[in-house]
């Protein structure tokens, strides 16, 4: 893969948890070929491990404790904007953002879901893919839009189930796909 050249796009990446896929981008960012330099890793959860994967890199962190459902997205917006964000990636992010905010950030929202969109959409991808004995399944790169799970799709990665899947086993190899789709997907945008 070649050098990109150009200016790298200032981007932010979402979390809510543990933050493997944040490190994977975080490794391909610092890549010669990765076209995003990840300027802020915001979470709605102070205790989302995934924080200490960016302060390690001393990557900007921003975290929001929300006692209610809603995450302040004004002031998130504001330091998106001072940033000159142009690239938001979902990475296990748990808060619904609202038409308003995905509006603002039009075409510039990406999430990576464990299955392969449009089918499982949502949450316990991996038990329902089991339940309903599936062949196949994987994972989907796309963009957000104000309907969960069914923006436009960038990429996905079929893998088959093993006979002796469980949801542990399953979701072991689904991340590791995913970890190798989403820098593939951003390159894919904007190549
Ligand atoms: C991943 O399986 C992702 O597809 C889903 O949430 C999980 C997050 O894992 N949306 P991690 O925090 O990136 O390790």
């Amino acid at each position: 893969m070649k050098k990109f050249s150009g200016k790298k796009i200032s981007t932010a990446v979402f979390i809510s948890g543990r933050g493997t896929n944040l490190q994977s981008l975080i490794n391909f960012s610092q890549k010669e070929k990765s076209p995003i330099k990840i300027e802020l890793v915001f979470s709605n959860d102070k205790n989302a491990s995934g924080l200490k994967r960016a302060k390690i890199k001393k990557i900007n962190t921003y975290y929001q404790i929300s006692k209610k459902n809603n995450i302040l997205e004004n002031e998130l917006i504001k330091r998106l904007n001072r940033r000159k964000i142009k690239l938001i990636c979902l990475a296990g992010f748990m808060k619904i953002l609202s038409k308003n905010f995905i509006k603002r950030f039009k075409g510039k929202i990406i999430n990576i879901h464990p299955s392969l969109l449009p089918e499982y959409k949502g949450l316990d991808t991996h038990r329902r893919v089991l339940e309903n004995k599936e062949i196949y399944t994987g994972c989907t790169v796309h963009h957000v839009n104000s309907k969960l799970d069914s923006g436009k799709i960038i990429l996905q990665k079929k893998i088959k189930v093993l006979k002796n899947d469980n949801v542990k086993s399953l979701a072991k190899r689904v991340l590791l796909e995913e970890h190798k789709i989403y820098p593939k997907a951003i390159i894919k945008m904007y190549s």
